[in-house]
């Protein structure tokens, strides 16, 4: 017999999303503790999600136990009602939360942090995966306050062909122009969604921000984003090179047809004191 639920205690939940509850729950023979995603089956079958379900999971599979800055599965399983997803267990909760407390995070925190996020995005990308919906909400930050990318129900498995894929999805302030005008989206629009973290972790807000979600889509559209007074000079010029228009010519993609160029990314002047050797094993910086 495999594994099932109730090889698991249950404890608190740990976040709600449309079409799953997340909980934490200790592995009863191991004691080890993990986040469980667990869906509900009649739900998804009922707002026809059941494909997306899958995708998750067989995205997560793909992306196996190679980084540590990605969400681990460690097992998925069914019963009549849910599925369930066995995850690494993200005890510091969202990105998203740390920042609202605490307005923006210390330079060296966001350097960090953009450094890890494009250390997994290098990763990801290397096994043919586009997060799509990347954003503060979905970075989790471990017992160490490292990061962790989760969420991978709007990624996207790019089959050996096509290196573009068509299908809206993203959240309003981090949706790329090309996913806006005409739908498509590459590894490049993680680029973009990067480009906005980095803003948004350094001034404390974000760089595109209108009333409704249709003027903050205008704001993208003509991008229409300005910096703060004082923020950094280098972290200025990274993020102009990822909220550009052009998928192509956003850093980090590369000319077209050469595969992607992260080299471009990590070299950049900002990341200058980062050690991409270490980045996963030294001390984050204090976040404020
Ligand atoms: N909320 C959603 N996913 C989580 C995880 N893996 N760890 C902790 N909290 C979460």
């Amino acid at each position: 017999m495999g594994t099932t639920a109730d090889d698991f205690e249950f404890g608190r939940i740990l976040g709600e999303g449309s079409y799953s509850t997340v909980m934490l729950a200790k592995h009863k023979t191991t004691q080890q503790e993990y986040a469980i995603k667990i869906l509900d089956k009649g739900h998804l079958k009922r707002f026809e999600k059941l494909p997306t379900a899958l995708a998750e999971k067989n995205t997560l599979v793909r992306l196996g136990a190679g980084h540590p800055g990605i969400v681990r599965l460690h097992w998925a399983f069914q019963d009549e009602w849910s599925l369930y997803f066995v995850l690494d267990l993200a005890r510091n909760g969202e990105l998203q939360t740390r920042i609202s407390r605490m307005g923006s995070l210390s330079l060296a925190c966001g350097r960090w942090y953009a450094a890890q996020i494009v250390d997994a995005l290098g990763y990801m990308h290397s096994k043919g995966v586009i997060h799509r919906d990347l954003k503060p909400e979905n970075l989790l930050l471990d017992d160490a306050y490292r990061i962790k990318i989760t969420d991978f129900g709007t990624g996207k498995i790019l089959d050996s062909g096509g290196e573009r894929t068509k299908t809206f999805v993203g959240t309003a302030q981090y949706v790329s122009p090309e996913l806006l005008e005409d739908s498509e989206t590459s590894k490049s629009s993680d680029f973009w969604a990067l480009g906005c973290i980095i803003y948004q972790m350094i001034a404390g807000r974000f760089a595109f921000q209108g009333l409704s979600e249709y003027l903050t889509w205008q704001k993208i559209k003509q991008l229409d984003y300005s910096f703060p007074e004082g923020f950094d000079e280098q972290a200025k010029d990274l993020v102009q090179k990822l909220l550009v228009r052009d998928p192509a010519q956003r850093l980090g993609a590369g000319p077209p047809g050469s595969g992607f160029d992260m080299q471009a990314l990590r070299a950049h002047p900002f990341f200058g004191s980062i050690n991409w050797a270490t980045l996963w094993t030294d001390p984050v910086p204090p976040l404020e």
